[in-house]
């Protein structure tokens, strides 16, 4: 038996491709197989084998207490991701060798997996803080086929199974094996906020995608969707008391999330250790009101000249000092936050893009100045969190409302920034907690182009070719690249709580989410799982995390997902010849 250290095999491809990488790693190179017959224990209670797996939801046991559900559902996509949505690692291993092992004979088996939780989920586990739930696992697979997962928490179970379907491959022949026994794994998260933000205004994702999205989030260990569900363009989010919101503002019927869609996918999440977060981002960012409600709405639709009162078309954004935006904000916070609580600690207030041009335009001020604004923008938030803290949620607001608009907040405010690594620390530097997300590294929708259309003449011409504002685009590098803490001094850095990885959707819909997000997105989760730097401090070698990443695609595309290739075949066959 030899036990190898990762950092020892950077080149022996199959062997240690567990994505994100954990604490601690060592393996050897036993043989075991796995069936489907294998006992799983949790506290010593054998459970059922659910073979029963498919989209809609989880199908998890809706009767049990909530940790038994998230051991339930790990179990289930345990089996279901080794024995049906395995791959054959042919891509890792020089061409025409044999790198299987003999599937013929007898063969040494995984008899039983022990889950063992050895603390008490707390009661808000299918909800929790940041810092509530202890993540951690240890995983233990010894070579006569006993693998152990010890973790506190019914979350670091599952997180613990994730690991363990990392260890296995399908044969060509049939059946799952490792060649990786013995294996001892201890891990924990870097950061506790590790999060995606998908925006489902400017392109509605349905359901199927939600979930699937989800399921590579697990599958990466984040634990945060930020769901960015409406904005200017469309307002796809059913408020039962106001039907005509989403009934004018969606951009069809058939895009519009009803409640029982929202529950669904925050439970759907829950159940992994996917908190959904929920932004209703404004004042800007709201013209898709003015459908069913033109009188809240000031600036809306200025043409030709859009880009004086927004960020992009359509200009519009709630009045700032008018009673009626307030009555409105009431009552459909009064609607939404009770629905969102059961399954939600957490809820997005938004402030990003402010345009101060288009309150000339708004008869409840007529002015764009700073000092006229400021003190009616401070009692805005001030109504909006009032209201958010009271029905007992944590609130996020992006940078701008602290930085730019020197608003006071609630101590608790968490708040996300974008635009530099600086804001970060400025914002650290005011004693909030903040979430780090540099759209120069983590905004996957940067260099697709614009999505505007140019007239002919000089703007086309001074616009070739035609490069978006965040080109080019963040390859899977960059963003492994970036590190929340940077520029954030020692003293501060306990206020990083991590970060978000972003899609913003102009130009991604359904038929292109997987690969504008996957596996790029891993990177990041990658940098907030097990950190920009690696136990000696140095950033992370490429060199070591290129063959993994390539494993994890495999995963994901095994697992229904359509991510991109990372390199050719000929780079993860021969693990050093792409390296320059
Ligand atoms: C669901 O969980 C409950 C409580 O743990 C248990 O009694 C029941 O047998 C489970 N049902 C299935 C189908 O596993
Ligand atoms: C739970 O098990 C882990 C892993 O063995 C160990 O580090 C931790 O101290 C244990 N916690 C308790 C409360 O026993
Ligand atoms: C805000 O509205 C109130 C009540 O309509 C009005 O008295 C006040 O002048 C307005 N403030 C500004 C800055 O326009
Ligand atoms: C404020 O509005 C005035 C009047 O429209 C305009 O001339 C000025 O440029 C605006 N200020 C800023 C900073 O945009
Ligand atoms: C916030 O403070 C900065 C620095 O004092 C100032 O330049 C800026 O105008 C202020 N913003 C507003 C909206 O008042
Ligand atoms: C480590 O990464 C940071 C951020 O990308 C970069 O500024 C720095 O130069 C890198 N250090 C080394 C030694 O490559
Ligand atoms: C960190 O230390 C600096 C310099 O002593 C101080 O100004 C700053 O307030 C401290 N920041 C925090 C978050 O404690
Ligand atoms: C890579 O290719 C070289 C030359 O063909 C060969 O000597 C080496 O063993 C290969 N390495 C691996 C890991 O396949």
């Amino acid at each position: 038996m030899k036990l190898i250290s990762t950092y020892l095999t950077l080149f022996a491809a199959t062997a240690s491709a567990i994505w994100p990488l954990p604490s601690s790693y060592e393996h050897g190179d036993q043989v075991l197989w796995i069936e489907q017959s294998v006992k799983v224990t949790y506290n010593g209670a054998e459970q059922s084998q659910l073979k029963s797996y498919g989209h809609g939801g989880n199908d998890g046991n809706h009767t049990g207490s909530a940790s038994q559900r998230i051991v339930t559902n790990a179990i289930q996509r345990t089996r279901d991701t080794i024995f049906e949505k395995g791959f054959v690692p042919w891509k890792f291993n020089p061409r025409f060798s044999s790198f299987e092992p003999d599937s013929s004979g007898d063969k040494a088996l995984v008899h039983t997996i022990a889950l063992k939780q050895n603390g008490s989920d707390s009661e808000d586990i299918l909800k929790a803080m940041t810092g509530d739930v202890d993540e951690s696992y240890t995983l233990t697979l010894s070579e006569d086929g006993e693998a152990t997962i010890i973790a506190a928490s019914s979350i670091g179970l599952a997180h613990g199974l994730t690991t363990f379907t990392q260890l296995f491959y399908k044969h060509t022949a049939g059946g799952a094996y490792t060649n990786l026994a013995p294996v001892t794994i201890t891990d924990a998260p870097l950061f506790p906020w590790r999060g995606l933000n998908v925006d489902t205004s400017r392109t509605f994702k349905p359901l199927a995608d939600m979930y699937r999205t989800i399921d590579a989030l697990a599958y990466s260990k984040f634990n945060r969707l930020h769901w960015h569900i409406t904005d200017s363009q469309a307002w796809p989010l059913e408020i039962p008391s106001m039907p005509d919101l989403a009934g004018k503002g969606a951009y069809a019927a058939f895009q519009i999330y009803s409640p029982e869609d929202v529950r669904a996918v925050q439970e759907y999440g829950a159940l992994l250790g996917v908190q959904v977060v929920l932004e209703i981002d404004q004042p800007g960012h709201t013209a898709s009101i003015w459908h069913s409600r033109p009188e809240l709405i000031a600036a809306f639709e200025q043409l030709p000249n859009w880009d004086t009162y927004a960020a992009e078309p359509p200009s519009g954004t709630l009045k700032l000092n008018s009673s009626a935006v307030d009555d409105f904000l009431e009552a459909l916070f009064d609607d939404l936050l009770p629905r969102l609580k059961p399954l939600a600690a957490y809820f997005h207030l938004g402030g990003d893009e402010v345009n101060k041009n288009s309150y000339n335009l708004d008869d409840t001020v007529r002015s764009n100045e700073s000092a006229v604004l400021q003190p009616l923008m401070q009692a805005f938030m001030d109504r909006n969190m009032a209201q958010v803290t009271g029905a007992g949620f944590v609130p996020l607001v992006w940078e701008e409302m602290l930085l730019d608009w020197n608003l006071t907040l609630p101590a608790n405010t968490i708040v996300q920034s974008w635009q530099s690594d600086a804001n970060v620390a400025a914002v650290a530097a005011q004693g909030h907690r903040v979430l780090g997300g540099n759209y120069n590294y983590w905004y996957l929708d940067c260099g697709s182009g614009q999505w505007l259309d140019f007239r002919p003449g000089a703007s086309s011409e001074q616009f070739w070719p035609y490069a978006d504002y965040c080109s080019p685009r963040h390859n899977w590098r960059v963003m492994y690249s970036y590190d929340p803490l940077a520029g954030v001094p020692a003293n501060a850095t306990h206020l990083v709580l991590g970060g978000e990885t972003h899609i913003w959707s102009e130009q991604t819909d359904a038929v292109n989410l997987d690969r504008m997000v996957w596996p790029r997105a891993c990177a990041a989760a990658e940098v907030l799982w097990s950190g920009a730097k690696d136990a000696e401090g140095r950033n992370r070698s490429q060199i070591e995390a290129s063959p993994r990443l390539s494993d994890m695609r495999e995963r994901l595309v095994a697992r229904g997902v359509m991510a991109e290739p990372v390199q050719m075949p000929f780079c993860t066959m021969n693990g050093t010849q792409c390296a320059l």
